[in-house]
């Protein structure tokens, strides 16, 4: 795997767009290959994960088209899938494994489900029980993949308790309950999830009814579909992906002197915590020109660093210090980041709540803490979370990413604010969601001549 070496950065300057949001990508293709007609998804992710998400949709026999970042789909509707003649591959993505099992309860036939080393080391109880109740015959060895479904076009519509806040088991609820005879309702009380897969059949046609669980004294939302659902083909223009932007920005948003915009990423604010932690840190990043496209939140991000003095050390009234709870679900990806913020800010961090953490693409408790405390820094590690005191000053050092473009990506940042040089060992696993970053980082970083 590549070693990558990265030294410590003055500042980050420029405007950029990114490639579009994987988690939307996926959600795409996905629903356009369900719904009747050609769709063109343009800004598609250039993700390894949401390539095998097209992979799989091609194994199941529908027609897709990829030039550059435009994916044209022709959508079979729900009853042209066809058997796959091989296992289906998810390679590192759990999202297509999750939300895919959801399609595939309602198909008449059997499949394989099956990917990486990390991925087949993945809990997948979570999707097993729901599509269980609702009809499918699924089969695993302890719940990890591979997976065998065997759907069935009588599929039961339930009213399902999340018990966990996962917007990949709710996609996949919602997904299989498009075949069901009848209303398929999601609860979530830990917290709302993102919302991109009711916000993409809404924009397919399909009637998704969302309301919060406040009024019942709990948190998150209870969504509900009435199946069997009729969609048809759509055109869509994915936003740039926020998770992946997050790297830029939290660098530029702690070296001095940056300036840095992001021009059309996704702001669906269930997505958008990450941003509120470095507003309310007293770091300079605005949320600008935002407007709804194709049923989701976009905008420009412009980030400061450091222009008034070194905000990020300084005490700042109404900082927050401590991540916990119904937030957590809001900024899941960016949570090794954050704690790497966290090792720059006065009172540091403390992160709890987010056991879930520990059965993502690694165990990013664990990763982030290693990795940390290479760097200098201090840091308790709870089962749940993590303490990092700050600010602290970070030394370059050898980076392990645990093969999770997650942790390579937010030592990245990690090793630009740090003294001396940093060495990050297999950092070619960016490429799983965001292929471009070594690359588009060095073009916006500046360096001591
Ligand atoms: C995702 C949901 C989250 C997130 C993952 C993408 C999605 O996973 O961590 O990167 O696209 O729905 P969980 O649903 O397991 O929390």
């Amino acid at each position: 795997m590549a070693r990558m070496k990265i030294q410590s950065a003055l500042r980050i300057t420029g405007k950029l767009s990114l490639s579009g949001d994987k988690s939307i990508s996926h959600r795409a293709a996905l629903i356009a290959a369900l719904a009747e007609g050609r769709s063109v998804l343009s800004n598609f992710s250039t993700s390894a994960d949401c390539n095998s998400t097209l992979n799989c949709l091609r194994g199941l026999g529908v027609a897709v088209h990829r030039t550059g970042n435009e994916v044209v789909i022709e959508g079979t509707g729900p009853s042209g899938l066809k058997a796959p003649e091989a296992p289906l591959d998810c390679g590192n993505s759990g999202s297509t494994m999750r939300m895919l099992a959801g399609v595939l309860a309602g198909c008449d036939f059997a499949s394989i489900l099956t990917g990486d080393e990390s991925l087949r080391s993945r809990p997948m109880k979570r999707i097993i029980e729901p599509l269980q109740l609702m009809n499918a015959e699924v089969d695993s060895v302890s719940g990890r993949p591979p997976l065998q479904i065997r759907g069935s076009r009588s599929v039961r519509a339930i009213s399902y308790l999340l018990p966990v806040a996962s917007a990949q088991v709710k996609s996949c609820v919602l997904l299989a309950g498009l075949q069901a005879n009848g209303e398929t309702e999601v609860i979530e009380r830990l917290g709302s999830t993102r919302d991109h897969t009711e916000r993409m059949l809404q924009w397919f046609g399909a009637a998704v009814q969302t309301r919060s669980n406040e009024s019942d004294g709990h948190l998150g939302t209870t969504v509900a579909l009435n199946g069997p659902a009729r969609l048809s083909a759509r055109d869509i223009r994915i936003p740039g992906d926020l998770s992946s932007a997050a790297f830029l920005i939290a660098a530029a948003a702690l070296l001095p002197g940056s300036d840095l915009a992001i021009e059309g990423v996704g702001l669906n604010p269930t997505r958008t915590a990450f941003l509120s932690i470095l507003q309310a840190n007293g770091l300079s990043v605005l949320e600008d020109e935002v407007r709804n496209e194709c049923n989701e939140p976009v905008g420009t991000v412009r980030v400061r660093g450091g222009s008034a003095g070194e905000p990020v050390r300084a005490f700042h009234p109404g900082a927050v210090n401590v991540v916990w709870g119904g937030l957590i679900p809001k900024l899941i990806d960016e949570l090794p980041l954050l704690a790497v913020v966290g090792s720059q800010i006065n009172g540091g961090l403390t992160i709890s709540d987010a056991a879930e953490l520990r059965v993502k693409e690694a165990d990013r408790i664990r990763a982030t803490v290693c990795n940390l405390r290479a760097m200098g820094a201090t840091v308790d590690e709870f089962e749940d979370g993590l303490r990092v005191f700050g600010p602290t000053k970070l030394n370059g050092a050898e980076i392990d990413s645990f093969g999770d473009h997650r942790i390579a990506m937010a030592f990245s940042v990690a090793a630009l604010l740090a003294d001396g040089p940093s060495e990050i060992a297999g950092a070619d696993c960016v490429a799983i969601s965001f292929p471009e970053f070594f690359e588009l980082l060095e073009s916006v970083t500046e360096r001591v001549a």
